[in-house]
């Protein structure tokens, strides 16, 4: 019997390691023929640790499962998927599972993450294997026809971008995988990164022999210890079988790849500047052009891919273009794994086609607010994205829909808020949020968000607020428009958004005169 208990960095935060090695007890002291397996999380938090028993019926489900449940557990007869009060009944039957579409985390909590036979069972290295034999062109064709876009939250057209690589003259090409996921709310990339490494080294092998790249690098933020440890292993395991090298599956095709940790800052998710931290130099801004994929990492061409992009592409290639553009609406195809989080019941990923409403999202899905309280707001695509009030809850997930309503995707985590949230407050943190990561390198950015601060204080103190309001709205126009990178091109969404669609909060009472 097979008993799976996560190593996801979440299920741990909740005593996963606890409760592994309680199961583990209990394994022993009753001489059971049982194995317990690492695996990654399933993304459904709120039941994290989400214990799991392989049965004849398929797998049963137990959670949350704390370390003093665990004797109970065996009582009932955990082995054989015996009821319990945890008992969740069959995984792939919890609602919330079922009504995704799961492409890209298709074995995301199902394999053991570091298994290669787990990770072939489930049709790994497929993709690959066609890409090996199949032309450059034809497989950046097919990812352009896939229609798939950049998940890091531009939404450029991840097929363009490597044709401008593969075009590209250069002794030496590079392929970076973006894994610096600094929006708050956001951890799709790490939950791939730990739950199915194999899946983003298979998608760089495809991207680097697409492009005529031969090595990659994986930038990958210092506060996720477990994945870097993850894929570090993950791509020694890949080289020792064959699949990173000289020889790729033993074909003419060479890759390899290296994983570097950044330092912290949030601004080194932004890809020129992540250029730099991995040439060693402080983390700015350069400016564009050129762009990173005629000179980007030494100044070679480069493609800076965003985790689940490149995760994305091995089933592209495995099941075809048109099978995954059959997903989604409008210009956004295929799937997007939606990151729920904040004040809500069902806090998790969420892998759908494009489309689903907001209202959908953070309701049926989510469960409304954890604290029962009536929805105020939802900020959609970080510390950077738009606050939605529920009067746009109508708005489909869709890059261009969102366009519409001055908000943005970005990397599709979203933050839920009860109607105790001061949108003074929110608006404030944004600008704060801006000062403390700003880069630098222009004003707009480097001075306008301490101002912003100010600003945001005197409307608050109900100083001169009408005045106030107008400069604040003026600073955020400047900062749109003005800097060089999205921190402070983006910063002014937050803002905006919670000043026209929350203006009760920037009217605090005045003061009360003496
Ligand atoms: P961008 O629109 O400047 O560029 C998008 C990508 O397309 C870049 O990689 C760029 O080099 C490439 N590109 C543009 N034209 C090209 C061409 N002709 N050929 C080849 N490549 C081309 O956007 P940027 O500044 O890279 O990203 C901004 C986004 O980042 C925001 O929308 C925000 O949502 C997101 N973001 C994500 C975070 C995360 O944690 N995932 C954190 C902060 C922001
Ligand atoms: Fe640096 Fe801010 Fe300018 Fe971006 S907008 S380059 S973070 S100063």
């Amino acid at each position: 019997v097979r008993i799976f208990i996560p190593r996801d960095a979440a299920a741990l935060a909740l005593g996963a390691e606890k409760v592994a090695k309680a199961v583990a007890g209990e394994i022993e002291a009753r001489g059971l023929d049982a194995v317990i397996v690492r695996n990654g999380s399933r993304g459904m938090f709120w039941l994290e640790p989400l214990v799991e028993v392989e049965t004849e019926r398929g797998r049963v489900a137990y959670g949350p499962v704390k370390a003093a449940d665990v004797a109970g557990l065996f009582d009932a007869g955990l082995v054989d998927g015996g009821n319990h009060p945890l008992c969740l009944g069959l995984t792939e039957e919890i609602e919330f599972l079922r009504q995704q579409t799961r492409l890209t985390f298709a074995r995301c909590g199902i394999i053991d993450p570091l298994s290669l036979d787990d990770y072939r069972l489930y049709r790994g290295f497929v993709g690959l294997e066609k890409a090996i034999s199949m032309p450059r062109a034809e497989i950046v064709a097919q990812v352009t026809e896939s229609g798939l876009r950049g998940r890091g939250g531009a939404g450029f057209p991840t097929g363009i971008k490597w044709k401008t690589v593969m075009d590209a003259a250069g002794p030496q090409k590079y392929i970076v995988c973006n894994a610096d996921e600094g929006d708050s709310a956001t951890f799709a990339d790490r939950m791939i990164m730990e739950g199915d490494p194999f899946v983003l080294i298979e998608g760089m092998a495809i991207a680097g022999i697409a492009t005529g790249a031969t090595k990659g690098y994986v930038y990958l933020r210092s506060e996720y210890p477990h994945a870097i440890a993850t894929m570090t292993q993950a791509v020694e395991i890949a080289r020792k079988a064959g699949i990173l090298g000289p020889s790729i599956m033993g074909s003419a095709h060479a890759f390899d790849i290296e994983i570097r940790s950044g330092a912290g800052a949030y601004v080194c998710g932004e890809e020129t500047s992540l250029l730099n931290s991995l040439e060693g130099k402080r983390g700015i801004v350069r400016a564009k052009p050129p762009l990173p994929a005629l000179q980007g990492f030494l100044g070679r061409p480069t493609v800076v891919n965003n985790v689940i992009s490149l995760a994305s592409v091995p089933v592209i290639m495995d099941q075809g273009a048109d099978y995954y553009k059959n997903f989604g609406m409008g210009r956004s195809r295929g799937t997007i794994p939606i990151q729920i989080a904040g004040n809500v019941k069902h806090g998790g990923l969420f892998e759908t086609a494009f489309g689903l409403t907001l209202g959908e999202i953070v309701g049926r899905i989510g469960g409304g607010t954890a604290t029962g309280r009536p929805v105020k707001a939802v900020q959609v695509g970080g510390p950077l994205g738009a606050y939605f009030p529920p009067a746009l809850f109508d708005t489909p997930f869709d890059y261009e829909a969102f366009a519409a309503k001055d908000g943005l995707i970005g990397h599709a985590g979203i933050t839920v808020f009860d109607d105790s949230a001061d949108m003074l407050k929110q608006a404030r943190f944004a600008m704060e949020f801006c000062a403390i990561e700003s880069c630098g390198k222009c004003t707009p950015c480097r001075i306008g968000s301490t101002r912003g601060v100010e600003t945001a204080d005197k409307i608050a103190q109900g100083i001169e607020p009408e005045k106030n309001k107008a400069l604040l709205a003026d600073l955020c126009n400047t900062m749109k428009f003005g800097s060089l990178c999205a921190l402070g091109g983006f910063t002014p969404y937050p803002v905006m958004s919670a000043m026209n669609h929350f203006p009760e909060d920037f009217a605090p009472t005045p003061l009360i005169e003496a």
